[in-house]
């Protein structure tokens, strides 16, 4: 049979395609921009057909229609990053949470966390019969070939992404044609205080830098101030429309890697159509799964590999809280341990902590001790600097007392008092 054969007997419609989903299965979606919407609203709206599904995925971008009140004898939805739409489900406990680095998730589908059916977005086949994942390769290519059913949504509106992003049609099971725009990221809105956290951020790096971006608003605003540099090149879990115009400008051009020069690499995109068109066949453009892109070892054959991501909190020994308020998870480790512990091994390697010093002017992000039950991400070995918008805190290899005395300096100036006298308290000397 050839390929076009079997993808012509294997096409069907969304509810046949739910249809092959069974009570208590274990059911991975493909996660962020790369989110088949189409057939998880067709599962939802077969929901009483299902009792005890287990949904599993990372950033949630949809409406997460399986997770609302009301579902939770059909389904319950295991995140391993809480995601805006899913941050309600787990915190009322109509969700769990699995922590976890992601370079480790394609790994839990071998043995942890068999997959009985992965849901997945993919453009239509090229004329040898490979779809790409488009812009979610990261762990969909092991849930790809570790699910006993895979479920394909095939969207021409998906970009064909270049790199090791694309599956052969007879590793899918079912074909759902629909076209949809892929979801889209909007830029993140900066101001005064991103601005002067960008400008910091930039003077940590130099020219010939290879970055990885973080999630969140400060990492893509850093790019922003970057313009002055030369010769920057990409090895990231994800990045967004910034890139396009940095590499449109001829900042970012990859020739001083070390590892896949010439080419940004990335495990995920999110943004606006422009990163979408950007990236659609474009061999400089290099997407791969993420247990080789977040693999530390892989990312330290970077020379000056600099990683810049973001947090909750900070506490005076250094500890990163990234994912959690307390007690209640508001997103994931992700990969910024990967990428810190990555960055560490590069030569030239620098690590980058960038956060806005209160939360909306009202309290302190560098506090004495983390909120209670707050998850530290990024434990205080590990940390190298931490910017906000008052300067550059550099903590590797410093004692306590010296990371304490820094991290109060770009404090912000309402609450250096009260942090001093902390210091005071807890290492016996005046200030
Ligand atoms: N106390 C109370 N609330 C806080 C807070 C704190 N210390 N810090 C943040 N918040 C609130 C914000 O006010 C915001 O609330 P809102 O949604 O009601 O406006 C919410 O938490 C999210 O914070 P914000 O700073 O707007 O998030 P962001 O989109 O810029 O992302 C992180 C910042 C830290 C959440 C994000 O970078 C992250 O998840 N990091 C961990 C994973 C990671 O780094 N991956 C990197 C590789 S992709």
């Amino acid at each position: 049979m050839s390929w076009k054969e079997y993808y012509a007997a294997r096409t069907v419609t969304a509810a046949e395609a739910v249809g092959r989903i069974r009570s208590g299965d274990r059911v991975v979606v493909q996660h962020a921009c790369g989110e088949p919407s189409y057939l998880l609203d067709a599962m939802t709206a077969n929901a009483g057909a299902y009792e005890n599904v287990e949904i599993v995925h990372m950033v949630a971008m949809g409406q997460a229609g399986y997770a609302q009140p009301g579902m939770e004898a059909h389904f319950r939805h295991n995140a391993l990053f809480v995601g805006g739409t899913t941050r309600g489900a787990v915190a009322e406990g109509r969700g769990d949470f699995t922590p976890c680095f992601f370079s480790d998730v394609p790994g839990f589908f071998e043995d942890v966390l068999p997959v009985d059916v992965a849901l997945i977005t993919v453009t239509p086949p090229d004329e040898e019969g490979r779809c790409s994942l488009g812009v979610s390769v990261d762990y969909t290519m092991a849930a790809v070939k570790h699910a006993k059913t895979v479920i394909a949504q095939v969207n021409r509106k998906m970009p064909f992404t270049c790199g090791v992003s694309a599956v052969d049609v007879t590793e899918i099971d079912c074909f759902v044609p629909y076209d949809a725009p892929v979801i889209p990221l909007a830029p993140p809105k900066i101001g005064a205080v991103e601005e002067a956290i960008g400008k910091n951020v930039a003077s940590l790096v130099r020219d010939g830098d290879t970055l990885q971006l973080g999630i969140g608003a400060i990492p893509d605003a850093v790019l922003k101030f970057l313009a002055g540099k030369r010769d920057l090149g990409i090895h990231s879990e994800m990045f967004s429309d910034g890139v396009v115009d940095l590499a449109r400008a001829g900042v970012i051009t990859n020739r001083k890697k070390t590892l896949h020069p010439g080419k940004c690499v990335a495990t995920f995109l999110m943004g606006t159509q422009k990163l979408y068109d950007f990236v659609d066949r474009n061999p400089d453009i290099y997407l791969a799964p993420v247990e080789y892109v977040n693999d530390p070892f892989v990312i330290a054959q970077n020379d000056n590999m600099v990683s810049i991501n973001s947090c909750v909190q900070v506490d005076l020994m250094g500890q990163i809280a990234s994912e959690s308020i307390g007690l209640t998870q508001i997103s994931g480790t992700g990969g910024q341990v990967d990428f810190i512990r990555g960055a560490a091994r590069s030569r030239g390697g620098r690590a980058i902590i960038a956060m806005p010093s209160t939360v909306k002017g009202k309290t302190s992000k560098i506090v004495p001790v983390l909120d209670a039950g707050a998850a530290v991400t990024t434990c205080r070995c590990d940390v190298d600097y931490v910017v906000t918008e008052y300067g550059i805190a550099h903590l590797k290899g410093r004692t306590l007392r010296e990371r304490a005395r820094a991290l109060i300096a770009i404090a912000h100036p309402g609450f250096r008092e009260e942090l001093k006298m902390e210091w005071e308290r807890r290492f016996h000397t005046a200030f």
